[in-house]
């Protein structure tokens, strides 16, 4: 039977790890795929984390099964980090995914068991694996403009345009923060005209904030999704603790529903409960009871913010040096715009033929559409980095 299977493409991301595995090269650089790396290249277990972990291994004294939705707590706790106080509490339904991609995926099945047909408008580009299950799972993807190649900023103009064709029963996807793959974000006056278009064309937002508190700050990263929430009759949030608690292996995501209509709720929550049974039944639990933990406990809550606010600090020192190192040996300031960007990634807008180029001459390892991870340099490395993109020609 399965002898019918046909290959399946590679995942573009997680191929570039295993190329840049089997590179010998001792100076090669890989700012491929979306993990925070200290200045030695190690992606540390926050001491947070470790705490919790510590404090549950003593404490814990079950296994059993949580709930369908996971752990309530866990959804209060991460519905207080999302959300704030924008929404009531009970206007939203919440269900523990594995990890942020599991939320994504759960609220596309959702979508499409409400509106089977339901296009999803995508920004131009987004995170691959968005695309890829989409298409997966058969739904339509219309794309919007989103980045600007000459200024390497977002073309709000031309996205709210492309968005102007939502209507009632569509989807457009946002990413809440720190833009995945450009590093591209709107301001705070442009997300207030995406929200009065939605306003308009009564199209639903899907959120996905998978980068709170490597951008802005953990309470600013949150501010256009909390805005939205409070602004739409609906909204769908799909929020990940895979990078900002550094627990990636972990599985730790929440699908969020919220609806000004509170009675909804019941109706949401039961469907989201019954989505995870047929998919996976019962969400992973480590992660989410470590998140638990930090959140609710003060001192532990302090020093996550703190080591979350240095990772954050030593991202933005990373995109200040490469900047400067990149205008002092291009002597222009074309590449300004690496210091505007935030989160863990910038689109550097070149060439996939420039890529290869910088991989085959000078061991850099990007994904093709020219995206970084800021947060695999260190200052050693971003020197390296600078030059060899000017010596390639960019
Ligand atoms: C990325 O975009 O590199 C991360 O979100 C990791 C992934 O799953 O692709």
């Amino acid at each position: 039977m399965l002898e019918t299977l046909q290959p399946q493409p590679a995942d573009k991301i997680l191929a570039l790890v295993q190329a840049y595995r089997e590179d010998p090269r001792e100076t090669k650089i890989d700012l491929g795929v979306g993990v925070y790396k200290d200045a030695t290249g190690l992606t540390p277990v926050m001491r947070a984390v470790k705490a919790a972990e510590h404090k549950l291994w003593e404490e814990q004294d079950t296994k059993v099964y949580t709930g369908l939705a996971g752990d309530p707590a866990f959804a209060d706790a991460m519905i207080n980090l999302v959300l704030g106080d924008a929404v009531a509490r009970d206007s939203v339904a919440a269900a523990a995914t594995p990890g942020g991609t599991g939320a994504v995926r759960q609220a596309f099945e959702l979508i499409q068991m409400a509106r089977p047909d339901a296009r999803i408008f995508v920004s131009d580009p987004t995170w691959p694996n968005h695309l890829s299950i989409l298409k997966y799972l058969g739904m339509q993807v219309v794309p919007y403009r989103y980045f600007d190649n000459d200024s390497r900023g977002v073309d709000a103009q031309g996205m709210l345009d492309d968005l102007a064709q939502a209507k009632e029963g569509d989807v457009i996807l946002l990413h809440g923060c720190c833009h995945n793959p450009t590093g591209a974000n709107l301001s705070a006056p442009e997300w207030d005209a995406v929200i009065a278009l939605l306003q308009k064309t009564g199209a639903t937002p899907m959120i996905d904030i998978a980068y709170q508190g490597f951008g802005d700050g953990l309470e600013a990263d949150a501010a256009a999704t909390r805005k939205v929430a409070f602004s739409v009759p609906e909204c769908l949030i799909a929020a990940s603790c895979s990078k900002n608690f550094g627990i990636y292996r972990e599985r730790t995501g929440l699908l969020m529903a919220v609806s000004a209509d509170q009675s909804a709720r019941g109706l949401n929550q039961g469907t989201l409960a019954y989505l995870n049974r047929q998919n996976f039944s019962f969400p992973p639990d480590h992660g989410a009871r470590l998140v638990t933990m930090i959140l609710t406990d003060p001192t532990l809550r302090a020093d996550w913010q703190a080591e979350l606010e240095e990772v954050r600090q030593t991202m933005l020192g990373l995109r200040t040096q490469l900047a400067t190192e990149l205008q002092q040996r291009a002597g222009s300031d074309r590449f300004g715009f690496l210091a505007q960007h935030r989160g863990m990634f910038s689109r550097l807008g070149t060439t996939p033929e420039m890529v290869e180029k910088l991989r085959a001459d000078h061991a850099v390892y990007m994904v093709g559409d020219s995206r970084m991870n800021i947060a695999g340099l260190n200052a050693q490395t971003v020197p390296i980095l600078a030059q060899a993109i000017v010596e390639v020609g960019i």
